[in-house]
Order: C-alpha cells, then structure tokens, then sequence
C-alpha cells in the first residue's frame, strides 16, 4: 500500500514550535507530510527546520513563479489524502468558514476535495468568542473535524481552553482518521446503526421541563465514525445545540417515550450505541401538557413517573434485537464495578464507562472502560472524537471476527 500523506498547514501560532515534533510523530507512524508555512507561523518555526524533516520543500507563496511551477497549489491541495490545520489560529478557521481565499494556506483549504482536520490553537477568550465559536460551528457541520484545543497554562500567560493539543494526540488522531477512512475500517459498510445522543426532556408544562446537562458531543462523534467506516447510521437525539451529522438519518425528538418510538421505528438494526442521557424520570402531568402551571400559594410538589428503559427495551431477546448492543455508564464513583453490574442488568453486549465527576458533559475529551464479555480495557484521555473512532474500530472487529 502506498505511503499515507498529510497536507499539513501551520498558521501562524506560538505553538507552531511543536509543528517539528507533530511531523517526527506522523512520520514514527509512517505517515509523510508536505508543508504549508503562512507568514506568521514562519514567525515561529522555520521553513529550513520543517523542510529538512520532511525532505521537502515548505510552500509558502500563493504567487511564487517557481513553486507554481512545479507543484501547483490546487494540485497541492489535493496531493494529500488529509489536510490538518495546526495550529489552526482564529484567522485561518474564520477564513475558510466564511469561505475567504487570500493567501497560499486559506487558498489550498478551500481547493482541497480531501477530509480537514484542524488542531486549535488561541488565547482562551479568543476560542470562547463567540465569532471563533459560530465558526467552528460552521466547519463542524462542513465536515471539518477538531483536534482540541486543550485546556492549560497558555503562552500568554493565562490559563484555559485554547493550548493546541500535543503532537502525540494530533498525530493518533491522525492516524485514526486516515485508517478509518481507508477500505480496512470500510468493514461496516452494509451494516445498520442505530445511535442514541444528548440529553430528554421532560415538560412540566408548554415552558417548563426537566432535563439534564448532557451535550450529546460523544454521541454525534459516535454516528458520524460509525458512518464515517461505511455504516448506515440512524441518530436519535435528544434536544442538543449540534448541527446535524453528515451522512446520517438524523432524528430529533424531546422526550423519552418519543426516543424509545423512534428508536423502535428504526429497527432492525446491527448495532445500537445507547449513548443519550435518558431521563429516568418525567413529571406525572395531565396530558396534554397545553396549559401553563400557575405560581401555587405554596411550593409545589412534583411527581414523578418512571421513563422507559430504552437501552433495556431495546437489548430484550427477541427477532429484532441488534446484533451488538452498547450502553454507556455515566458515573461519578466506582465506576467499574457499576459498570459490570449495569451490563447484565440492561442485557446489553458492552458498556461503555466514564467518571464524570469531571467536566465530561458537555466538555470535548473523555476517558472510559470499555466492559465487555471478555473484560475490560481502559482507554486514556481523548478527544471525544478518538474515542468515537476507537469504538468503532473495536465494532467492525468484533464483526470480522
Ligand atoms: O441506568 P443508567 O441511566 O445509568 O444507564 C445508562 C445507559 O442506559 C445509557 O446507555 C443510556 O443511554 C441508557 N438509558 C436508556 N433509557 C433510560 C435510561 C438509560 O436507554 N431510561
């Protein structure tokens, strides 16, 4: 098989330094790399450092008579199997968001036909902007996929969101996305999944609701790698502030009981990821919720009625049960042991478990046991979409064996 190659582009960050670092890492992995330099990140790195790991020559002018000559930059953009951004600074992400084409870099990204990946790099108020923020937005539902950042001590001297993510992890990341992407992990294709996300929410009345802090982040990354390895994938979600998935039959419901129908008229499927924070309660209200409550003169009390199991529901023996069924175990201690015992109690093949006594709701990294038949396996900290990658690598081998 020929050799995997990278185009990678480095805007113009203080952690451009690292860029070096990222190249030996892909290149550990066999992985070669041609290199996009902007003005601003040759501030940081020099094109003789990247060229002499790369045994190449680093592009830098959109007009250079010489370079155009011999590589064009359309041909440059789509010489690559996988564009990455890193660091991806706040200028290149609103420019190809807002599909702007000024120079080498901006111009090659919005020629490229090839899968982008951008590893964030900027000030912590910088990446919570909300300007930085609506353009991520906009490259997620492209298609783009991030890498970070990661939260830490920064440069300038302010802690947060924002570092870019260590080479390392750019680089696994990487990998995953090019072995994904390659006919090997095409192995689901033929297979259905269905996958749940977010969070349920349970009206009180027309404005009133109980629900809970999930983001449905891991979910969507969940739908968007199993489509991404050929499967034919259904999301059931829950109320999110997502774009929907590329690829996938996206279905939107609030409430429990409409999950557990959609879920149903879903079936059959191969494989069912039960990622959704379902509520295990809803208000016991007189239905139709139609009319709001009115202030009683004392605090009232709510009762409660138990919602639907889905994931139970779901794994119940029967002709429709998919093939694989995969819970997800959010706990805040013991996580282990609830996990093993939640596995039998739900029926399901697998449970994924996670500690989220940290920021995992709603935060872009996690770290979960897998807990299946034959033990478990724990994985380290990672972005939401490489665990979402991982898991499926682990389902189409659990299918080819
Ligand atoms: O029991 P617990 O809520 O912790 O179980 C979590 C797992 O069960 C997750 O996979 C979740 O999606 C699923 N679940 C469900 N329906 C419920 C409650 C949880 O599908 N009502």
């Amino acid at each position: 098989m020929s050799q995997k190659r990278v185009l990678l582009i480095i805007g113009g960050g203080i952690s451009a330094y690292k860029t070096p670092e990222l190249v030996r890492a892909l290149e550990r992995r066999g992985i070669g790399c041609r290199v996009i330099l902007t003005h601003a990140g040759s501030q940081f790195v020099t094109p003789l450092a990247l060229a002499s790991l790369t045994r190449d020559e680093v592009h830098q002018e959109l007009f250079n008579l010489t370079q155009e000559a011999r590589m064009g930059h359309i041909e440059l953009s789509r010489s690559a199997d996988l564009v990455v951004v890193a660091p991806a600074t706040a200028d290149l992400i609103g420019k190809l968001a807002n599909g702007l084409a000024n120079d080498l870099a901006s111009t090659a990204l919005l020629a490229t036909d090839k899968p982008v990946m951008m590893a964030p790099a900027m000030n912590v108020r910088m990446w919570h902007h909300p300007a930085v923020q609506r353009n991520v937005a906009t490259l997620a539902g492209d298609g783009v996929s991030f890498i970070g950042p990661d939260e830490g001590a920064m440069a300038c001297g302010e802690y947060g969101l924002g570092r870019m993510a260590e080479p390392e992890a750019i680089a696994t990341a990487i990998e995953a996305r090019l072995n994904a992407a390659s006919s090997k992990s095409q192995s689901l294709h033929g297979k259905r999944a269905l996958v749940t996300a977010g969070p349920t929410l349970e009206p009180l009345d027309p404005v009133r609701f109980l629900s809970n802090r999930s983001s449905g982040k891991q979910g969507y990354a969940i739908a968007a790698a199993l489509a991404e390895a050929g499967a034919e994938v259904t999301l059931v979600s829950g109320p999110t502030a997502l774009n929907d998935v590329a690829g996938v039959t996206m279905v939107r419901v609030e409430s429990a009981r409409d999950m557990l129908a959609a879920c149903r008229n879903a079936l059959p499927a191969d494989i069912f990821v039960a990622v959704a924070a379902v509520a295990d309660w809803r208000p016991e209200v007189a239905a139709p919720v139609k009319l709001k409550l009115k202030e009683p003169d004392a605090a009232p009390i709510l009762k409660l009625a138990e919602n639907p199991d889905i994931l139970s529901e779901i794994a119940k023996p029967g002709p429709n049960r998919p093939d694989l069924v995969i819970g997800f175990a959010a706990e805040t201690h013991d996580v282990l042991a609830y996990a093993a015992a939640k596995r039998s109690r739900k029926k399901c093949d697998w449970v994924v478990a996670n500690d989220v006594s940290g920021d995992v709701m709603g935060g872009e990294t996690n770290r979960v046991i897998l807990v299946t038949q034959d033990g478990h396996q724990d994985w380290p900290l990672a972005h939401k979409s490489d665990v979402a990658r991982r898991l499926t690598a682990e389902i189409a081998s659990h299918f080819s064996s």
